[in-house]
């Protein structure tokens, strides 16, 4: 028979179900001190027929919030709230995975106790931020000295264990989306004159060395990465992005990772994505393959049985259907999401979608 959307998937160590896969999501509704709450709970369990769940973009470091009300991954009582989350998945038999993100420059002092956000080189965004007091301006980041690299390295491999300590089945290494290693990937946010800007090899060498780190941490059978080779998301661009993220899957090959996560265009409606081939792309990377970016049951599907992906992730339609997996089965009508309860505010819009027949 061939394989679809319900068929069982092996990524590394972890075992799959199905292929459809929840895509992280940030919703900002976490309680004091990055903890993730009761409501945070509910929300990831009625979401478990998913054959795995991918956290919300999840901080590494006080210094990696980028947005309000996010959780952290660096904190023993954050590990406390993320374990009733990873128990309440389990027991119903799912699998789940945490995104470690750091966001460079994507941030506000506000949001980092008055520091000034890092990045690759002191490029600010166009744009405004997302802060405690409404949209602010971006400002300049600091350009980060080549002797801070090692620390947040080791900030990744830190946040890796408390995944581990927390009950994930993994990790996943946000390099997408215009964030920190995103941002030290492409040469439009890379500006550097050392050995982490200019070549491929050089922009990559951050991401290399935080991948190895973490696979030294908790194994390569645990470990994914989240790339996004067009997405103009947060002011991003690059000058031969198919060349450059085709080396990029090429270095990841000798790690032997659980996954490679593509997100296969803008996000955001974020403006025309520049072309790019990502059937070729996706050659280059000789493991399991996880696609990403307006695939409907039909396009997931096709994508499994031509051979261009391991499995799918859903966003939006994750947002409003906790149970997206049995409404696929049964071609039934998805709910509608609102836009309006994305990023913030309470269970309204976020544990209240429908489940079929309720
Ligand atoms: C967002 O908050 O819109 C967001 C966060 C993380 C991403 C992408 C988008 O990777």
């Amino acid at each position: 028979m061939a394989l679809d959307l319900f068929s069982p998937l092996q990524l590394g160590a972890i075992n799959l179900k199905n292929r459809i896969v929840m895509a992280p999501l940030t919703r900002n509704r976490a309680g004091e001190g990055g903890v993730p709450q009761a409501m945070n709970v509910t929300y990831y369990e009625q979401r478990t027929s998913a054959g795995l769940i991918i956290t919300e973009a999840t901080p590494i470091s006080p210094m990696a919030h980028g947005y309000p009300a996010l959780p952290g991954i660096y904190t023993p009582e954050q590990v406390a709230g993320w374990k009733k989350i990873t128990d309440a998945v389990h027991a119903k038999g799912g699998r789940i995975v945490i995104q470690l993100w750091h966001v460079g420059r994507i941030s506000h002092p506000s949001l980092i106790g008055g520091q000034t956000p890092v990045a690759p080189s002191a490029i600010k965004p166009a744009e405004q931020a997302f802060t405690y007091s409404g949209l602010q301006d971006y400002v300049t980041p600091r350009a980060l000295d080549k002797s801070e690299l090692p620390g947040i390295v080791n900030d990744y491999v830190h946040a890796a264990q408390c995944a581990m300590a927390a009950g994930f089945d993994g990790v996943e290494v946000h390099s997408a989306n215009g964030y920190l290693l995103d941002q030290f990937l492409r040469d439009g946010t890379n500006q550097r004159t050392d050995e982490y800007g200019g070549s491929f090899e050089n922009r990559a060498r951050l991401l290399m060395q935080v991948v190895g780190a973490v696979v030294d941490t908790i194994g390569a059978d645990r470990t994914g990465v989240r790339l996004s080779p067009v997405n103009p998301f947060n002011d991003m661009r690059d000058s031969q992005p198919q060349a450059l993220f085709e080396y990029v899957a090429d270095a990841l090959n000798r790690f032997g990772l659980a996954y490679l996560h593509a997100v296969e265009g803008g996000i955001h409606g974020g403006g025309e994505a520049v072309p790019f081939d990502f059937a070729a792309f996706r050659k280059h990377f000789k493991g399991a393959y996880m696609a990403n970016l307006s695939y409907d049951k039909a396009r997931g599907n096709a994508a499994i049985t031509n051979g261009h992906a391991d499995c799918i992730a859903y966003g939006v339609p994750y947002i409003a259907n906790p149970d997206l997996v049995e409404r696929f089965k049964l071609d039934a009508p998805l709910n509608a999401a609102d836009e309006s309860t994305f990023y913030g505010g309470t269970e309204k819009g976020y544990i209240d979608y429908p489940f079929l027949g309720k």
